[in-house]
C-alpha cells in the first residue's frame, strides 16, 4: 500500500509499504519525498539523524508545515493516525470540505477564526466551528475542549 500526506501542490512525502491495512502499514519499501528547500532540509536532517525508517522518527513537536506533514506520516506509518472528523464536508453551509479545513490548518491557519478567513467555513449558522477547532487541535496536540 502507499501512504501519501501533503499540503497540495507544495510538500508530499509518499510511502510505500509491504501491509495493505492502514492501521497495519507494514515495513517501508520506498520513500518519495518532494517539496520546498525548508521541507527537504528537515527530511535530510531526520533522516541523517534517525535513519530511514520514518516510522521510528520522533515526533515533531513544532507547527510549521513541514513538521505538521512529518508528524502525520510518522503516525500513519505506525497505525495510530486518527483524524478527529470523518464527514467530505465539515461546513454545511458553505460547503467546505474537511480536506480543505485540514489544507488550511496545515499551511498555517491555527485558530478557527484564520480557518474561517480563509476558507468562509463558519460564515453562517456556526454548528461546524467545534469541528473546526477539532481539526486544530488535532494537528497541533492539541487537547479539545
Ligand atoms: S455548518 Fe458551517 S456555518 Fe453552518
Amino acid at each position: 500500500m502507499k501512504i501519501r500526506v501533503e499540503l497540495d501542490g507544495r510538500d508530499f512525502i509518499e510511502v510505500e509499504c509491504e501491509g495493505e491495512e492502514p492501521s497495519r502499514p507494514g515495513p517501508i519499501k520506498n520513500v518519495s519525498i518532494l517539496g520546498c528547500a525548508e521541507f527537504m532540509d528537515m527530511m535530510q536532517k531526520m533522516r541523517k539523524a534517525f535513519g530511514p525508517d520514518i516510522a521510528k522518527w520522533p515526533l515533531p513537536q513544532a507547527e510549521d508545515h513541514s513538521s505538521l506533514l512529518l508528524k502525520e506520516m510518522i503516525l500513519r506509518l505506525r497505525g495510530e493516525w486518527v483524524f478527529p472528523y470523518g464527514e467530505d464536508e465539515v461546513c454545511h453551509c458553505r460547503n467546505i470540505s474537511t480536506h480543505t479545513i485540514d489544507q488550511a490548518v496545515i499551511a498555517g491557519a491555527h485558530t478557527p477564526e484564520v480557518v474561517t478567513r480563509q476558507t468562509s467555513a463558519s460564515t453562517a449558522c456556526g454548528t461546524c466551528r467545534p469541528e473546526v477547532q477539532k481539526i486544530i487541535d488535532y494537528r497541533l496536540g492539541r487537547k479539545s475542549a
